[in-house]
């Protein structure tokens, strides 16, 4: 069966069939999935099931893989774990349990890891145990937020650093980290206008880490992250994938937002399992070099 891609909107999104991964993925097939994820931003592969060292070995086809520390209770592993369930027992967790709090977390917009000063490529998702309602992954394009942007928009976004924090994000839904966690996660800094390497096209690095624009006034920055969150996350512009068992997703970090919605999480399990694919050859471009430069002489100064 010949591969094929499905686009799923306008903007970013394609469902891809044609295509077994469990049985290996040939060099020119791989070489279609990368290029897709560049064009598409976000790959649906339904009904794709995987146990944990498969979907570790199809991560590794796309880079290094972000070890999980810290909170996330597969911390010590590649996986980050979603779920409301106990990774020992595996039985529901209560909602007053602090790792609910924590997962609370993935209710707002985000891009993965973008609080880490190595950013993500990619998040690679395997649905493993799904509520009959609820629980859904919603994605928006920050490529397309971008390029609705005027010209003069675009010139002054271009200039910008922005200074993502996980802890000011996880502290929008009330979640606090002890110091010793907190000390994982300092505050790091990124160019606040991404440009992918292959195709040229820009997107903004924005979503619940993004903290503030470096040299702005704290109430500047945080309006215009907000405004730029508004309206890259306007209703009729996203994507709301319904998940089934054995679907798989890969997302673009780069280049969409995604959240969890809400789901019954006293009566329903839910078991989601991600990699991480780690993209440390951006910080040889030059935006982050200089960005680092700079970083390194107000810390020498
Ligand atoms: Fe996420």
């Amino acid at each position: 069966m010949a591969l094929r891609f499905e686009p799923i909107r306008p903007e970013f999104g394609a469902r891809v069939s044609g295509v077994t991964l469990n049985l290996g993925i040939s060099d020119p097939a791989f070489s279609e999935f990368r290029r897709a994820l560049d064009e598409y931003s976000v790959l649906v592969f339904p009904d794709q099931p995987m146990s944990d060292s498969q979907q570790i070995d199809f991560s590794r086809l796309w880079g290094p893989l972000e070890p999980t520390k810290g909170v996330n209770p597969a911390s010590g592993t590649f996986f980050a774990r979603q779920s409301n369930l106990d990774i020992a027992t595996g039985t529901i967790i209560s909602t007053s349990d602090r790792r609910m709090d924590y997962q609370r977390g993935n209710y707002q917009w985000h891009a993965d890891s973008t609080f880490k000063r190595i950013p993500s490529l990619c998040s690679i998702l395997t649905a493993r145990e799904v509520p009959s309602e609820g629980g859904n992954t919603e994605f928006v394009s920050t490529r397309a937020a971008y390029e609705a942007k005027t010209e003069d928009e675009r010139r002054e976004l271009d200039s910008l650093t922005v200074e993502h924090d996980f802890s000011v994000s996880r502290g929008r839904v009330g979640f606090k980290f002890s110091p010793e966690e907190a000390a994982h996660y300092p505050p790091v800094w990124h160019p606040l206008v991404q440009t992918n390497p292959v195709t040229g096209r820009r997107s903004l690095l924005i979503g619940a880490h993004a903290a503030a624009i470096v040299d702005w006034p704290a109430e500047k920055g945080a309006a215009l992250l907000a405004h730029l969150l508004d309206r890259a996350t306007r209703p009729e512009l996203v994507y709301s994938h319904r998940w089934q068992v054995g679907d798989v997703v890969i997302w673009d970090n780069r280049s969409v937002l995604h959240r969890a919605t809400a789901y019954d999480t006293v009566n329903r399990r839910r078991l989601m399992q991600r990699t991480t694919i780690s993209n440390p050859t951006v910080l040889e471009t030059p935006a982050y070099r200089q960005i680092e430069t700079r970083r390194l002489s107000i810390v020498a100064s």
